[in-house]
């Protein structure tokens, strides 16, 4: 959801900004610490063991994944095609992207019939085939809930817009005008006001996204009971997790007071302050989530990461878990959040530190660094040069399938798909960035070249462009027309060309879910950080009880020596990657070749 407002630009190649080539020694500052890291520092037996914690989730975006029938969009049926080979990489549990009937003016996040399928993905019948299929496999499905707005071609909306007498009016916000203009001043995420006006009845809705994606009104009673009836006909069909799409934004302040300059600039969290969000997200807990074994994860975009466990704390009865944005984040522009500045390793430690201890013993996280919303993560938080990627690709992935939270990963991902090239305007189909340009490009406050620029590492298209799965046409994805254009260097990144290769990155996460289901510390460990202002060696532990892990990751195109604390000491190597020299048993210090990860068993 970064991407929205084109929040973010600069590609932060650390490669480029390091200027020295020989080996530099950094030493870790802190010891592993033998007292507990905060009050919060939880032991295996402390923390509730489930298998949503335990589970690897793969995210897949049904539009780019795979087509079966030449339209040149994914499809339902293309998913169930590839359920052996996410089965063959590990993968316990799969996110798709909205599956319901939709205008599709933001790709199914406007939904014109929750209880129907989109027609370009299939039917009814290929969705209950794909939950078959993925029992058999002992594999759980979870879909996305879009509940905070619907489509406007929604039968809901068009009876809410008929006339102010409608039943369905108080589905939505109907607000009048305030002298001649809009009811307030909030902005959409997609640009321009948040407020349309509709000439009719002379009245304003409101939309936070596109004006074809109009708020629902939670607190409308009917509205949330007819959305509960909608989840349950989903969960009734075997369902096991729901994600719950912009969920911190369903409770409006009733008043609508104008946002003040201050929030105009960071209006995601103003939007979050809703009186009665979390009576309504327990409400919904209580009603329809208590029923089931199911996982909730809710996006919480706009929440800061240190108070997510409002919505997690298991004894709040909320969610189970969820995604927050300052990690994938760090990099926003605070003065013009459409671009991206530099991010340092630092930073993007210590985030996920406070996210850990935020979780603590009664909360759990979601991991991810990129999705569908997101560029991709080699282009982001690595390095996507021909030299750089495979060995940052999988330094990344060693850190993704080592934190304590529930990875996520997103549909090639595993495979070091890049961003794309884009070269103009007319390159890109997302609706975020379209807005943008309108905002930003055609009022003169930014340059064609300086907002492209930008778009190019920043843009929501970087990860929707069509899996790559061979070198032949299209890159397998379809034999019509994709629907996006697929990335230019699929002949050399491709599933085909990494299955049988014991080197490819592939292999490598392959390798790495299945220590993730092996080692219980890796999913149920104490997280700690052993040094949290260190700019190049991402180093940390992972210790339930007896058993000791150590992970390190070079984040640099440089070698190091990493001098070990002195209370740490390893016993031997669990997994590599990019290592040029074998580590020795009681080792004091490390030589790590550039981009080197691995995980290591401690004395
Ligand atoms: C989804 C986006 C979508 C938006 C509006 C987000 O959080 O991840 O892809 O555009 O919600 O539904």
């Amino acid at each position: 959801m970064l991407n929205r407002r084109l929040t973010s630009a600069i590609a932060p190649f650390f490669a480029v900004a390091m200027s020295f080539s020989s080996l530099q020694t950094v030493s870790a500052a802190t010891p592993v610490s033998t007292t507990p890291v905060s009050q919060d520092n939880i032991q295996k037996s402390e923390q509730l063991p489930a298998w949503w914690k335990q589970a690897v989730f793969y995210q897949i975006y049904p539009r780019s994944f795979k087509n079966t029938n030449g339209s040149g969009v994914g499809d339902i049926n293309g998913i169930i095609e590839k359920l052996d080979y996410l089965k063959n990489l590990g993968i316990d549990a799969i996110w798709i992207n909205p599956h319901y009937a939709s205008p599709n003016k933001d790709n199914g996040y406007d939904i014109s019939d929750y209880q129907d399928i989109m027609k370009e993905y299939g039917t009814m019948e290929d969705f209950d085939r794909l939950i078959s299929e993925m029992k058999k496999r002992n594999m759980r499905l979870m879909v996305d809930v879009v509940i905070n707005h619907t489509s406007d071609q929604h039968p809901w909306f068009i009876q809410s817009q008929s006339g102010k007498d409608n039943p369905y009016r108080d589905y939505y916000f109907w607000k009048d005008g305030k002298d001649g203009k809009e009811p307030n001043n909030y902005p959409s995420f997609f640009g321009g006001s948040a407020w349309e006006k509709d000439a009719k009845s002379d009245q304003y809705y409101l939309h936070y996204f596109a004006k074809q994606q109009p708020d629902l009104n939670w607190d409308n009673p009917k509205v949330r009971q007819d959305l509960y009836k909608m989840l349950k006909f989903w969960l009734d069909k075997g369902v096991s997790g729901m994600r719950i799409d912009t969920v911190a934004t369903i409770s409006k302040i009733p008043e609508f007071p104008d946002l003040s300059e201050n929030q105009k600039k960071d209006f995601d969290e103003a939007y979050t302050q809703g009186p009665n969000l979390h009576k309504y997200i327990h409400e919904m807990n209580k009603e329809v989530f208590s029923h089931y074994d199911v996982v909730t994860a809710g996006e919480i975009f706009g929440v800061p990461a240190t108070d997510s466990i409002r919505f997690t704390d298991r004894r709040r009865e909320e969610l189970n878990m969820a995604f927050t944005f300052d990690l994938i984040r760090i990099d926003v522009d605070p003065k013009a959040k459409w671009r991206r500045t530099d991010w340092t390793l630092s930073k993007f430690r210590q985030t996920v530190n406070t996210s850990d201890k935020t979780a603590g013993q009664y909360g759990w996280n979601a991991f991810f660094l990129d999705n569908h919303d997101n560029p991709r993560v080699v282009s982001h938080f690595g390095d996507d040069r021909p030299k750089w990627r495979v060995p940052s690709a999988k330094a990344l992935a060693t850190v993704i399938l080592t934190q304590r939270a529930t990875p996520f990963i997103y549909q090639g991902t595993e495979l070091g798909m890049t961003n794309y090239p884009f070269k103009s305007i007319d390159d890109f189909d997302d609706i975020g960035v379209k807005g943008s340009w309108k905002d930003l490009v055609e009022t003169g406050q930014v340059s064609k070249e300086e907002f492209l620029k930008a778009a190019r590492v920043t843009s929501r298209d970087n990860a929707r462009t069509p899996f790559q799965w061979d070198a032949t046409e299209n890159a397998g994805f379809t034999t019509g027309k994709p629907w996006l254009k697929v990335n230019p260097n699929y002949k050399e990144i491709n599933a085909a060309s990494q299955i049988n290769d014991p080197d490819s990155v592939l292999n490598y996460y392959r390798k790495l879910i299945q220590l993730r289901h092996d080692i219980p510390a890796l999913t149920y460990g104490e997280y700690h950080d052993l040094d949290l202002n260190n700019d190049t060696v991402y180093a940390y532990t992972r210790i339930d009880g007896n058993e000791k892990y150590l992970v390190i990751v070079n984040f640099k195109e440089n070698s190091v020596n990493y001098k070990l604390p002195e209370d740490i000491s390893i016993q031997s190597t669990v997994v590599e990657s990019n290592a040029k020299s074998p580590i020795e048993q009681n080792a004091t210090s490390i030589k790590l070749a550039p981009w080197q990860s691995g995980i290591y068993k401690l004395n």
